[in-house]
């Protein structure tokens, strides 16, 4: 039901719209040096097709959870109840944090059970996310609902942006879903679903299926989050129009960037700028890839680009007929400072591929084999990274304190893994030895990395110190991460 081919035909159907839900903000409430946010980890349900309902799992409400603004040099206070009568976690996205505030596979908070960590907020303002991250199980809780947008301001930046939340600053959170005839959304039900990831035919923004926005103002803010378990988009408009991206994961980039389309992996953010005429009708779309896209080359081309690379429409807009004269485009947005590539101390090289171990050259360790079996190639369906899969008890790499290293990500396999690196935000250096384009040259904590491409990143690793602690790097596309494709790095 509601195929990708319905999808395309609802677009004269108006009356099929929904208004765009916009998620509630939460600013914490102050007391004792700290912004104190309570979260609850429950189930619900929701109705996200006409008369039928999903049960789903949310944060303080049925599906996702609120938007949370945190200010910049401010200390949070977290209070995680989890209200799900299964184990779960709540990772922060992005953020310089203490290990154990981190939220990874190691903050595992049982049923019934409170979390409470707090941290400073140090990173710049920017769109980030928080979701679940307990051991093997991310993709089936986030696919569920528990996920959610944060915002951080910074009152000292000077940059004038559409800022009214809800009005012409706009978070979105794409996640596409699959639903059955009864409305449930049944995970992993297919073979490709665990080998490509869990990709659906039905497209939610901030949970609404179908849905249509109409601005009062000029310009528009848009705060985009791939918040999918796997699926990749590439944003553009119906009628090909420009539009202008002025962040990216880890705040502002330089200038704005002008664009008709953005790739954008599970993860990733950007923050854009759209302008419109009043009363007039734009979709954002995904944009059809041609078949010669180079991204999936490989015998298994024809199943991951059906998948991957169709057409369709994301988010209605219908512009009010007076729109307000709300702000112009910046020439000028931030002044970022390029770590240079002849501080780093040290090289790592991360292969991310398919299958585990006991190929020449492999280290055989602890990560071997998994509980849900292997095999060579897509048979398997075994993504690894430097041949190993995620093993609880491992320490994959030490990093020394206060250091910068650069990290060279290559893939053997024949489809793209978006790669994420826990505490923080690194800069990428080059793809392929080019420098990467104007929009990935601001701070970034997850890179696309297409096969046999050559991505290396530079990052450093200052603050929280911990020889015990583990952060975490992975594959973002869920399926993957929870079937090993990630690694453990402690600073030391
Ligand atoms: Cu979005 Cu390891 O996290
Ligand atoms: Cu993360
Ligand atoms: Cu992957």
């Amino acid at each position: 039901m509601l195929g990708l081919g319905s999808w395309v035909r609802a677009q004269d159907d108006s009356s099929a719209r929904s208004p765009l839900n916009i998620p509630a903000q939460d600013s914490g409430t102050f007391s004792a040096g700290a912004s104190n946010f309570e979260l609850n980890l429950q189930r619900g349900s929701h109705s996200f097709l006409p008369g039928l309902t999903t049960e789903t799992f949310g944060i303080n409400g049925n599906y996702l959870g609120p938007t949370l603004r945190f200010k910049r040099n401010e200390r949070v206070a977290m209070q995680v109840s989890n209200r799900l009568g299964e184990p779960s976690t709540l990772h922060w996205h992005g953020f310089h944090l203490p290990p154990l505030a981190d939220g990874g596979p190691h903050q595992e908070i049982a049923a019934n059970q409170l979390w409470s960590p707090a941290f400073d907020v140090v990173q710049f303002a920017g769109t980030y996310w928080y979701h679940s991250h307990v051991m093997h199980g991310s993709g089936g809780q986030v696919y569920k609902g528990l996920a959610g947008m944060i915002i951080v301001d910074d009152d000292d930046q000077d940059v004038a942006l559409p800022n009214s939340y809800g009005v012409d600053d706009i978070s979105l959170i794409i996640q596409d879903r699959r639903f059955s005839d009864d409305g449930s959304m049944p995970y992993l039900t297919r073979y490709e679903d665990r080998v490509m990831g869990m990709m659906g035919d039905t497209i939610l923004v901030n949970g609404t299926v179908n849905p249509v926005l109409s601005p009062r103002t000029r310009l528009l803010r848009l705060r985009v989050l791939n918040g999918s378990n796997a699926r990749t988009y590439n944003l553009g408009f119906s009628d090909n129009r420009a539009f202008y991206q002025i962040g990216s994961d880890g705040g502002l980039l330089d200038a704005p960037v002008q664009l008709t389309q953005l790739q954008l992996a599970v993860a990733e953010r950007a923050e854009i700028l759209v302008e419109f005429d009043p009363g007039e009708e734009v979709t954002l779309v995904n944009v059809e890839l041609p078949p010669s896209f180079p991204e999936f080359p490989g015998a298994m081309s024809e199943m991951m680009r059906s998948l991957n690379t169709q057409g369709f429409e994301i988010l209605h807009f219908r512009a009010q007929a007076q729109l307000e004269d709300n702000r112009g485009l910046p020439s000028r947005l931030n002044d970022i400072y390029r770590l240079p590539e002849a501080a780093a101390t040290n090289t790592r090289t991360f292969r991310l591929g398919m299958g585990a171990g006991m190929r020449s050259g492999e280290d055989a360790g602890p990560g071997r084999g998994s509980r849900n079996g292997r095999g060579g190639g897509f048979g398997g369906g075994q993504f690894s990274i430097n041949g190993r899969l995620m093993a609880e008890n491992y320490i994959n790499e030490r990093i020394d304190f206060n250091t910068t290293e650069i990290w060279e990500l290559t893939n053997t396999s024949p489809m793209m893994h978006p790669f994420h690196v826990h505490n923080g935000q690194f800069q990428i250096l080059d793809r392929n030895g080019s420098p990467p384009p104007d929009n990935e040259m601001g701070w970034k904590d997850t890179v696309k990395v297409g096969p046999s491409e050559l991505v290396r990143i530079v990052m450093r690793f200052t603050d929280f110190r911990d020889e015990e602690n583990p952060y975490m790097y992975h594959c973002h596309i869920l399926e993957h991460e929870d079937r090993g494709m990630m690694g453990q790095f402690v600073i030391v």
